[in-house]
Parts: structure tokens; sequence; C-alpha cells
């Protein structure tokens, strides 16, 4: 499948994901109330989301990034996880805020959520995801934060890739 920029459906704009952002940003605020968070970005995907959102929280911030992968150059999740680079400092009693791109199956997030409460007790473990597929979960996992809930399409965009292309476009767009 060979997707042109052209035939792209705009799901979300630029200014609607920054407005989105924004107010995320702001509960996020009024969570931490001033609390040193450990955010972690989950690459690739989230690369954007992460670093506009980190843009607009007010609390002492330190930004660490994982590699997970599950999907490959499909467009349907592979059922397992890749743990690509997971190396991570101790998170021992820190506000941890796992930041990713979208929820989908719900395997990636389980598998994060899992993975800290393993190796570490953290202080506070939240998730937040841009977007969130809702009907396509297969394991019971919610986000405590999302952006924008999105039907059973494969959109791309705004770190979101298809076979790796379309992550730098500013907005959302389905095919
Ligand atoms: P899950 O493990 O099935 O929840 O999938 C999570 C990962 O799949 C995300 O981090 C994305 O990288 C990828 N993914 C799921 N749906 C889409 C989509 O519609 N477009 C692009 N990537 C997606
Ligand atoms: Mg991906």
């Amino acid at each position: 499948m060979d997707i042109k920029k052209e035939d792209l459906k705009v799901l979300y704009s630029s200014e609607q994901i920054q407005k989105r952002v924004k107010e995320l940003a702001q509960e996020l605020n009024n969570f931490y109330k001033g609390e040193e968070v450990i955010a972690v970005c989950a690459l690739k995907g989230a690369f954007m989301f992460a670093s506009d959102l980190v843009r607009y929280l007010d609390m002492p911030i330190k930004i660490e990034f994982i590699r997970l992968s599950s999907y490959g150059s499909s467009t349907i999740s592979s059922g397992k996880v890749n743990a690509v680079d997971i190396k991570l400092p101790d998170l021992n009693n820190k506000n941890v805020l796992i930041v990713e791109d979208i929820i989908d199956t719900g395997l990636t997030a389980k598998f994060l959520i899992d993975f800290m409460n393993m190796n570490f007790h953290v202080k506070s473990l939240k998730f937040c995801s841009f977007l969130d597929k809702k009907v396509t979960r297969k394991v019971n996992v919610d986000a405590d934060y999302y952006g924008f809930e999105v039907d059973d399409k494969f959109v791309v965009g705004y770190g979101l890739d298809y076979d790796e292309c379309y992550r730098n476009l500013p907005y959302i767009g389905h095919i």
C-alpha cells in the first residue's frame, strides 16, 4: 500500500492538536501541583506529542526515551511488543508519566505499565496517550489522560507512521 499525502483526510488539524495538547498539559499541571515528574516518551511515535506536551508543563521535569515496536510495516498490530531499547534510570519513588502516541490493542500500554510496576516502586504512575482507539482493545487498559478518541482507522502524522513515513506531518490524517 502506497499512500500519497494528497489522499490523506485531515482528522485533527495542527491548530486543534495544539489546543488539545495545551488543555492536557493544564490537567497534568493541576494534578502534579509542582512536583517533579519523569516523563517517559515511547519512541518513535510519541516524539512529537511529548515534545509539544512538555513545553506546556510547568513542574520540574526530566525526560527519558524508550523504544518499543509492535507493528513493523503493517497496519495491523503483530500482537507482541518488542522492547527495542528500554534502559531507564532508577524510578523508585518518582512520579512517572508515560507518554504514548496511541493506544490500540492496549498491548503496548499494558507492557509498559507492567514493566514499571515490576521494576520500580514508583510514587505515581500515569499514562498519557495522544490518541485512544477504544474500540480495538484486546486487553483491559485505559489511559489516565488522552487527547482524542479515534475510530478503528489507521491514522498517520504528528509522530505516527505508516511504514516509517508521515511522522513529520503536523496534523493527524487517515486514508
Ligand atoms: P497497541 O500495542 O496495539 O496498543 O499499539 C500501540 C502502538 O501501535 C502505538 O504506539 C503505535 O505506534 C502503533 N499504532 C496503533 N495504531 C496506529 C495507527 O492508527 N497509526 C499508526 N500507528 C499505530
Ligand atoms: Mg508505530
